[in-house]
C-alpha cells in the first residue's frame, strides 16, 4: 500500500508492547518537506520508542511506516540508514579517540583505488580529511579549527556538532536527532540549534525530540505533541503560548479538531451526573 500524502516520513497505528507496558500505543507520525519536526512529551510518553521505530533500531507490534510514500520495514538501524535516515543519538555518538575526519567516517571508511580502479586495503585519509573539512564548511561548522583534531579535545558542544554534521553528510532523505542539545550549555546549544537550521534550509527535513521547550519554540515549523504512548496534537509554534503546548503535553489542555483548546477538568468537572 502505498502513501497518498506528500509526507518524507509518515506512519499510522504503530504499537509496541513490552510486557505488560504499552511504550506505543496507536501513535501516529507525519514529516514534511522542508521542515524541522520538533517531538515533546513528557518523560515516558514514549518519545525514544517512536522515534526508535523510525530509524530501525525497533520493530513495532502493529502499524505502517512509509518513506517518500512507499511502505517500509526495517529491520535494523542499518536498514533505515541504507534508505536515507540518520540518527543522532541521545548519548553522545561519537568515539573520543579518534579525530573529526574520522568520526565523520566512521563505519564509511573510504579506501584508496589504483590506477586500475582496484581497491587499495589503505585507508584514503587525505581524501577523507578533504572531504570532512568541505562538509563542515559547508554546513558552516566554524568552530572547529583542525580536522585532524582528536575529538576528546572539543567541547561538548563542538562533539554534538561533530554528530550532527555527520548525520546530514549521510542522510539523503531525514535525520533524526534525539535531545542532541540535552548536554550542553547556553552557547553550544545556540551553535547546535544554528546548525540543525542550516541542515534544514539546505533542503533535509528534520526530527528533534526535546524537552527544552525554549529550544522548540525557536526553531521548530510544527510540534508533534507525544502523550501516553500516542500523539495527541501537532502544532505551529507561532499559533499557541509555550504554556498552551505543555498543558498539551501534560494533558490539562486538549485539542479540538479545529484546533481549539479546551480544559480537561473543566470538561471532566462540568459532565452531566449520570
Ligand atoms: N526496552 C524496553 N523495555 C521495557 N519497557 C520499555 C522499554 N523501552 C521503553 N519502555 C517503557 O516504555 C515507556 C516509554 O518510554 P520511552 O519511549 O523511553 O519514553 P520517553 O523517551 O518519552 O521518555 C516507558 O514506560 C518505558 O519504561
Ligand atoms: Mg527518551
Amino acid at each position: 500500500m502505498s502513501d497518498p500524502s506528500d509526507a518524507v516520513l509518515r506512519a499510522e497505528g504503530l504499537v509496541k508492547r513490552y510486557g505488560s507496558v504499552t511504550a506505543i500505543d496507536g501513535a501516529d507520525f507525519d514529516l514534511r518537506r522542508g521542515e524541522v519536526l520538533a517531538v515533546i512529551g513528557d518523560n515516558g510518553a514514549g518519545k525514544s520508542s517512536l522515534i526508535k521505530v523510525l530509524c530501525g533500531a525497533t520493530i513495532p507490534d502493529e502499524g505502517t511506516v512509509w518513506l517518500d510514500g512507499q511502505e517500509v520495514r526495517f529491520h535494523s538501524p542499518l536498514d533505515a540508514r541504507k534508505a536515507g535516515i540518520e540518527t543522532v543519538y541521545q548519548s553522545l555518538a561519537v568515539a573520543p579517540a579518534m579525530d573529526i575526519a574520522g568520526n565523520l567516517f566512521l563505519g564509511r571508511e573510504r579506501r584508496r583505488k589504483d590506477l586500475f580502479g582496484t581497491l587499495f586495503r589503505t585507508l584514503d585519509r587525505r581524501g577523507m580529511r578533504q572531504e570532512a573539512q568541505r562538509q563542515l564548511d559547508a554546513l558552516g561548522v566554524a568552530t572547529v579549527q583542525n580536522i585532524g583534531q582528536l575529538v576528546e579535545t572539543l567541547s561538548g558542544g563542538q562533539r554534538q556538532a561533530v554528530a550532527v554534521a555527520r548525520a546530514a553528510m549521510f542522510a539523503s532523505k531525514l535525520a533524526i536527532m534525539d535531545e542532541p542539545t540535552a548536554a550542553l550549555g547556553v552557547r553550544e546549544s545556540s551553535m547546535v540549534l544554528d546548525l540543525i537550521r542550516r541542515i534544514r534550509d539546505s533542503g533535509l527535513p528534520v526530527v528533534l525530540i526535546s524537552h527544552n521547550m525554549p529550544h522548540v519554540f525557536e526553531i521548530a515549523d510544527r510540534i508533534h505533541v507525544h502523550r501516553l504512548g500516542k500523539r495527541v496534537a501537532v502544532v505551529k509554534p507561532d499559533d499557541y503560548a509555550m504554556n498552551e503546548v505543555v498543558s498539551l503535553m501534560t494533558g490539562a489542555l486538549r485539542l479540538t479538531e479545529s484546533g481549539e483548546l479546551v480544559d480537561q477538568k473543566a470538561e471532566l468537572n462540568h459532565r452531566p451526573a449520570e
